[in-house]
């Protein structure tokens, strides 16, 4: 066995960012944080210590966990934070999987400078890429900025109960780019040889953003998405939710010249005209041989308007997964549990607060299956439920919503039904239980569409589509062939998305809305997945250093 051993420092790190010092946390004093390179079957151990002024933990997101939801990292869901001046290792096995995914914090709104990559190659002497080896692989993450600390950003969102402030840049791997104040000099270049083909191991790390990218006049070839193989798919624009990866293989082959990477908000919240970052980060894709004439600008693209739906939508739903290529599996053909859950935006009491200032007094929030999820306190959920600790968590979820509802109409905007109940709902699933579920946006406050990220497996995209899901028609468009396969599915704007997994991996796993904003709001809820009939199906203990709350 293969180990990779990592040490994560993180502490406040002063950077220069649009004119002015900033202090943010950082991991090992870079952002983004290490890019962490390894093979499939490695087993990773990460030393985190915490010389940070706040509560964290890392999430590996995307990895599976098999046995070891003690690593996974959602703060008060598998783990309480680790204290400043403390530590924690997060020891597992990758298993099953390779391709691209990262790490981030999964605690307060850390993860907006505590990210970086995870690159799973396949393992050595095993079946290769399959696609034509690439001269040079490259991550290329996107993220998003803030001038002022993001731990403050959200707790006075919160205390206000209304909507945070935006962001002030995006950024590719780290940096704003060209369009924004004295940023050009650190603008992020990738230097490519003529006629050579580069592997993009992409990442949106950004908070509450989707995101369109584009190098101008060059055809982008998705290979991966969520580290699962994808049929190729030739496209102009990429899009990425929040929490979601691409493997984007790009050939030098336009005349040799510099060209603007780019990317911008794919935001489109209808009916609400809420503020939005409205800037474009920028790259440079530089020919080696041209470099720089003084004077010269590199070629912009054209970005899709932000609200391009039909494009984003004509990106996610032409992906399929390759089928037979390493890791891949079949759809499950029966179903054990079938759910259907609404996901969508709310509003609650203001409770001991003095004001609240979202509508009449109220605070946002948001639900599933109108439950807004409240974190345990305490102990994490997975302590609870592994020594069977009473009065945590509930397991009434999910209730069954009104059936055959109109959840899209958009007159809906003040309906009672937009009015949350809070608690710690969960779902209990038995060892290896396939899953389907139906996931309805809805119109309550705002239509908008949501990333949901499920922790510890993959899941199939049977299908998507726009208005309400209708189960007679909508079935018949279910692919059972070559769906694509993923972690995080951008459910289409006031539409649905069918999702199938399988679930076995025993322990305690969150299913949220990769948007910031949206987690604390309450829209997650949590699998419990029991204990499998042998001891290479049974969750072991809790390491020694596990934190305790
Ligand atoms: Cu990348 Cu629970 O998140």
């Amino acid at each position: 066995r293969n180990y990779s051993r990592s040490l994560f420092q993180v502490q406040n790190l002063t950077v220069r960012r649009l004119c002015h010092p900033r202090v943010i946390t950082a991991v090992n004093g870079s952002l983004p944080g290490p890019t962490i390179r390894v093979s499939e079957g490695d087993t990773l151990v990460v030393h985190v210590f915490n010389k940070s002024p706040y509560n964290l933990t890392i999430h590996w997101h995307g990895i599976f966990q098999l046995l070891s939801a003690w690593a996974d990292g959602p703060s008060s869901i598998t783990q309480c934070p680790i204290p400043p001046g403390s530590s924690y290792t997060y020891r597992f096995t990758i298993t099953g999987q390779e391709g691209t995914l990262w790490w981030h914090a999964h605690v307060s709104w850390l993860r907006a400078s505590v990210y970086g990559a995870l690159i799973i190659h396949p393992k050595k002497g095993h079946l290769g890429y399959p696609f034509p080896k690439p001269y040079k692989e490259v991550p290329l993450i996107l993220g998003e900025w803030w001038n002022a600390n993001v731990v403050d950003v959200e707790d006075q969102a919160l205390a206000l109960g209304v909507p945070p402030n935006i962001s002030d840049a995006f950024t590719i791997n780290g940096q704003p780019g060209d369009l924004y104040p004295c940023s050009r000099k650190h603008t992020y270049k990738l230097k490519v040889r003529p006629g050579k083909t580069y592997l993009l191991r992409m990442i949106n790390a950004a908070l509450n953003n989707q995101l369109f990218f584009k190098i101008a006049d060059h055809k982008l070839k998705v290979v991966a998405v969520d580290a699962s193989y994808t049929n190729p798919y030739v496209t102009d624009v990429i899009v990425l939710s929040p929490g979601q990866t691409a493997d984007v293989l790009l050939t030098a082959d336009q005349i040799p010249g510099s060209y603007y990477m780019a990317g911008r908000n794919y935001f489109n919240a209808e009916n609400v005209p809420l503020p939005f970052d409205n800037t474009t980060t920028t790259g440079i894709l530089l020919y080696k041989g041209t470099a720089s004439l003084p004077g010269t600008t590199p070629k912009m693209p054209l970005l899709p308007a932000f609200n391009d739906t039909p494009t984003a939508h004509k990106f996610s739903s032409s992906l399929t997964s390759l089928v037979g290529a390493p890791h891949w599996i079949p759809v499950p053909a029966e179903v054990d549990e079938k759910m259907f859950m609404t996901i969508s935006l709310g509003l609650s009491p203001c409770g001991g607060r003095a004001t609240c200032q979202g509508p009449n007094g109220l605070r946002f929030s948001a639900s599933m299956n109108n439950v807004s999820f409240q974190a345990p306190t305490g102990r994490s959920l997975l302590e609870a439920a592994f020594f069977g600790l009473k009065g945590f968590f509930t397991t009434d979820f999910p209730d069954t919503p009104p059936l055959a509802f109109d959840y899209t109409n958009r007159s809906l905007a003040q309906s009672p039904l937009g009015f949350v109940l809070k608690g710690t709902r969960v779902k209990k699933l038995k060892y290896n239980a396939t899953v389907e579920i139906v996931l309805q946006n809805t119109a309550f406050i705002g239509v908008e569409n949501h990333p949901m990220h499920l922790h510890g497996f993959n899941f199939h995209v049977l299908a998507q589509g726009f208005g309400n899901f209708n189960p007679a028609n909508d079935r018949k468009k279910f692919n059972f062939v070559n769906p694509v396969i993923r972690n995080t599915i951008g459910v289409p704007v006031g539409g649905w998305a069918v999702i199938r997994f399988q679930a076995n991996n025993p322990g305690v796993w969150m299913f949220h809305c990769h948007l910031d904003v949206h987690l604390p709001w309450g829209l997650a809820t949590v699998f419990v997945v029991e204990d499998g009939p042998t001891p290479s199906s049974t969750l072991p203990p809790p390491p020694a250093d596990l934190p305790k709350c």
